[in-house]
């Protein structure tokens, strides 16, 4: 394009999707219909991106797991208006990994995000030498958003209508967009980026067969060393990345990954060519994940999460963003310990994410992490009654938000401000 001074353009508009045969719905997507392209960064680089909004009503860009200054975060104070445009310079100044976009506006994210508004954003290092990790996207690198929809009985997506204050859970699982989903495999070893960009719903998942596969990621970078896992756990917001080794797995049964109640969410079809033989190496990291020094930090900030419905605190109180709740200095590591305070009812699961860090799980309940959650993360699941402590860093100044990831309590105001000074 003449004169583009931007690597990529994201431009939130209204869309027509066709989830059933015949059955047009409304939703809204970047440069399209549903969802938006996948966005890459390469891992200490940047790249401009001129974000657009042309829905009637306004939105934001936020970048969930990108350590960006607060100016670009696209946090709840950071609108643009409709028929607005802006660019923004994304810089991956940490490790590669798999990241996402959505709009972030206060009281309006969870609609937006369920109407379609969700993307991918990988930073990337595949051009650095050691990596042996599947990296041929769309062949054997695969980004699955995995998310929840409620149609009603004319098969709408009205969100108004099937809104629910816990979050909406819908009983169709889609991902990337469409219902159905099926993957042929063509290549032995497989990566996947799996999404829960859910509004609300915890996904256990799972192989139909039982068999393990490995985990490599976490929100924000590798783990420490790859693990086997028989299953994982995603609650809204959080990133794994797996392999599975289908040359290992005989496709004489059907293989699908599957959810907790065994519901096939991705079958798969496998059609290997019996000479493709492949490997990844593993790696191990020799530094300790956490160090007996990070280990015994005090605790500075106590955060408890509590409620339930549209009845959800940070530290007893709702959202103002002309409050500040939290402060901390810049570049300087402060452990966290978050509470899911339980109620009468017993209390639910809450995914804590916060802006502008990408920080270490040190301990649940004073056990500390298994190797599965060590991995830089920027949102945990936090379960009735726990105590998690975190080790939180901010590269950058500004202020940020942190809140729970149910979109609805987000919207519900269960959401604060820390300044980074
Ligand atoms: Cu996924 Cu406050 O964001
Ligand atoms: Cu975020
Ligand atoms: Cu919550």
């Amino acid at each position: 394009q003449q004169g583009q001074d931007y690597d990529y353009e994201v431009i939130a508009q209204e869309g027509i999707t066709e989830f059933f045969k015949g059955i047009s719905t409304e939703t809204y997507g970047y440069n399209g219909d549903l969802l938006g392209p996948t966005l890459k960064i390469e891992e200490g680089k940047s790249v401009d991106v001129k974000i657009t909004n042309e829905l009637d009503e306004s939105t934001t860009f936020h970048w969930h797991g990108l350590e960006v200054a607060s100016e670009i975060d696209g946090g709840p104070s950071d609108e643009i208006q409709p028929g607005e445009s802006r660019i923004v310079t994304l810089q991956a100044d940490q490790p590669a990994a798999t990241l996402w976009y959505h709009p972030h506006v206060h009281e309006m994210t969870a609609e937006q995000v369920y109407r379609g508004l969700s993307g991918m954003l990988l930073i990337d290092s595949s051009n650095s030498e050691d990596s042996t990790i599947p990296n041929k996207y769309g062949v054997n690198d695969i980004p699955l958003i995995f998310q929840d929809r409620l149609f009603d009985e004319d098969k709408q997506l009205d969100y108004d209508n099937l809104m629910d204050e816990d979050g909406t859970l819908g009983d169709i699982s889609m991902i990337n967009g469409t219902l159905n989903s099926k993957l042929t495999i063509t290549e032995p070893i497989m990566r996947f980026r799996l999404l829960n960009g859910s509004n609300a719903r915890n996904y256990t998942f799972s192989l139909s067969n039982g068999a393990s596969f490995t985990q490599i990621a976490s929100d924000g970078s590798l783990l420490d060393e790859p693990v086997e896992v028989e299953e994982l756990i995603l609650a809204a917001s959080e990133r794994a990345e797996i392999l599975i080794d289908f040359s290992k797995l005989t496709s004489e049964e059907s293989l699908a990954l599957v959810n907790d109640e065994g519901v096939e969410l991705l079958p798969f079809d496998v059609e290997l060519d019996a000479s493709t033989a492949d490997s990844t190496e593993m790696w191990t990291t020799e530094e300790p994940f956490l160090s007996q020094e990070e280990k015994e930090m005090p605790v500075e900030k106590n955060i408890e999460l509590f409620g339930m419905m549209d009845m959800v605190t940070i530290n007893g109180k709702k959202f103002d963003p002309n409050r500040i709740d939290l402060r901390q200095k810049q570049g300087v590591t402060e452990v966290w310990e978050v509470y899911n305070k339980k109620d009468m009812m017993g209390g639910m699961i809450h995914p804590f994410h916060v802006h502008g860090t990408q920080f270490k799980v040190i301990s649940r309940d004073g056990k500390e992490v298994t190797p599965r959650e060590q991995g830089l993360k920027d949102s945990v699941l936090v379960n009735p009654g726990e105590k998690v402590k975190l080790l939180v860093t901010f590269p950058e100044k500004g202020v940020y938000v942190f809140h729970c990831h149910i979109l609805e309590h987000e919207d519900g105001g269960m959401m604060g401000q820390i300044e980074v000074y």
